[in-house]
C-alpha cells in the first residue's frame, strides 16, 4: 500500500500516521494490519471486559502497537449504584422517556449493556484506568478530561499517553502533565467534542505545542484533510467516524443504513446521549430531545441512568426512527460500507495525490 510518513512512525513503530479510534477489537487489529495506530475505546466497557478485550488484541497484535483510550468526565454526582441514581430523577423526565418509548413501540431490552447496566462513578473509571495500567498495551489516550496521575502512572510503566485536547487553554495542562502525544479535537469530530472547530484549533495547538507532535481529529474523511493537516505541521490524523462504515465494526442495519445516508448537515450537538455535549448523527432521539416541550437532558451520569435501558433496546430491536451513534461530520465522506483496508487505500492515495498537487501547483512568489 502506498503510504507516507511523518517522524512519529519511525517514534512509534507505525508504516502510515493515521491514527483509527474505535470500540471494535475487529477494527482495531484492521487498523493495525493496514500499518496504522488503533486505539481502542474502553469508556463503554467494565473492567473485567478491558482486561479480556485488551489480552485478546494483544494475541493478534504480536509486538504491534496499540493504545487504549478512557474518558475522564467530570461528574455531576457519585452513585454507587443505577437505582440510587435513578431514584433522584424526576418524574417528569421519566414520563418523557416512557412517552418516547410507547410513540415508537420500542418492544422492552432481552439483554442489558453497558448504559442499562452500569453507573459512571470516580470508582468505576479508576478501575477501568487499573486494568488499562495493568496491561501491556503500549499508550493509553485520556479523553474529555486530563488527570495528571494518570500519566504519571502511565510513564512509571513504560507507556506513551496521548492526550485529546478541545481548546488550545488544554495544551498547558496537557505539558504539564507530560503528555507524549497531543490531539486536537474540533467541533467537527464525532463524539464528546468542545466548540471549536478542528482548522482553527489545529493550527492554535501546534503552535502551543512545540517539540510535542500533534494529531488532528474531527472531521477528517479525505486525503485533502490529511494533507492540509500535515501542511498545518500536525504528524498525523486520528480518525472515528471513519471505521463505523468498515464490516470490522459490524455495524447493526439501521444505524449502518443511517450512517450510509448521512452528509456533514446530519449530525447535531446534543447533551440528549450522555449529558455532555456529544456530536452525533441526527435521528428522532435527537429531535425529541430537542422539541421545544422536552425537559433538558440530565447531567452525566444521570442522563444515561435515564435512558440505558430504552437505548439498549432501541439497539438491540434496531428501531429505525430512533437509532444513533456517535458521529463527526466526516460521515460525508462515507457513503458505502466497505473494509479497513480499502479506507486506508484511499485515505492514503488520496493524501499523497494531495501533496503531489501542492507540489506541482504552488510556486512561491
Ligand atoms: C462512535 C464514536 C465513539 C467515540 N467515543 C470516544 C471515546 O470514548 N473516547 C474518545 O476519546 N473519543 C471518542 N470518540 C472520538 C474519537 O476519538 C475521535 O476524536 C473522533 O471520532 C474524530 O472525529 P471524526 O469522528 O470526525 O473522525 C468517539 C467517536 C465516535 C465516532
Amino acid at each position: 500500500m502506498p503510504g507516507f510518513r511523518t517522524p512519529i512512525c519511525d517514534r512509534l513503530g507505525i508504516a502510515t500516521p493515521i491514527f483509527g479510534f474505535s470500540h471494535s477489537p475487529d477494527v482495531v487489529a484492521a487498523i493495525s494490519d493496514c500499518g496504522g495506530y488503533p486505539i481502542f475505546g474502553v469508556a463503554r466497557e467494565t473492567p473485567e471486559h478491558i482486561e479480556r478485550e485488551i489480552a485478546a488484541i494483544r494475541a493478534r497484535l504480536g509486538s504491534r502497537p496499540f493504545a487504549v483510550d478512557v474518558m475522564y468526565p467530570k461528574l455531576a454526582g457519585e452513585e454507587p449504584d443505577l437505582p440510587s441514581a435513578r431514584a433522584k430523577i424526576s418524574d417528569q423526565h421519566k414520563a418523557f422517556v416512557d412517552g418516547i418509548r410507547a410513540k415508537y413501540n420500542v418492544p422492552p431490552a432481552t439483554r442489558p449493556n453497558f448504559f442499562s447496566s452500569e453507573i459512571r462513578n470516580s470508582a468505576l473509571i479508576r478501575a477501568q484506568t487499573e486494568a488499562v495500567l495493568a496491561s501491556d498495551a503500549d499508550a493509553i489516550a485520556t479523553a474529555v478530561g486530563l488527570p495528571p496521575e494518570v500519566v504519571a502512572a502511565a510513564k512509571t510503566r513504560g507507556k506513551a499517553t496521548f492526550a485529546l485536547v478541545g481548546s488550545v487553554r488544554h495544551v498547558a495542562a496537557a505539558k504539564r502533565a507530560g503528555a507524549d502525544f497531543l490531539v486536537a479535537q474540533g467541533y467537527d469530530a464525532g463524539g464528546h467534542t468542545g466548540p471549536i472547530g478542528t482548522f482553527t484549533l489545529s493550527a492554535q495547538v501546534i503552535d502551543a505545542a512545540g517539540d510535542i507532535p500533534v494529531l488532528v481529529a474531527g472531521g477528517v474523511g479525505s486525503g485533502r484533510q490529511i494533507a492540509a493537516s500535515l501542511a498545518m505541521g500536525a504528524q498525523g490524523v486520528w480518525l472515528g467516524t471513519a471505521w463505523l462504515a468498515a464490516r470490522e465494526n459490524h455495524t447493526p442495519p439501521k444505524l449502518l443504513e443511517r450512517l450510509l445516508r448521512a452528509g456533514a448537515e446530519d449530525t447535531v450537538l446534543t447533551r440528549a446521549h450522555s449529558g455532555k455535549s456529544c456530536r452525533v448523527v441526527r435521528s428522532a432521539w435527537t429531535d425529541e430531545w430537542a422539541a421545544p416541550a422536552a425537559p433538558d437532558a440530565l447531567p452525566m451520569p444521570y442522563q444515561h441512568a435515564l435512558t440505558g435501558e430504552l437505548l439498549a433496546a432501541i439497539e438491540e430491536h434496531q428501531v429505525e426512527a430512533l437509532v444513533y451513534e456517535a458521529a463527526g461530520q466526516s460521515v460525508a465522506w462515507f457513503g458505502e460500507q466497505t473494509t479497513v483496508a480499502e479506507i486506508f487505500e484511499r485515505l492514503t492515495a488520496e493524501t499523497n495525490a494531495a501533496l503531489d498537487r501542492l507540489r506541482e501547483r504552488v510556486a512561491r512568489l
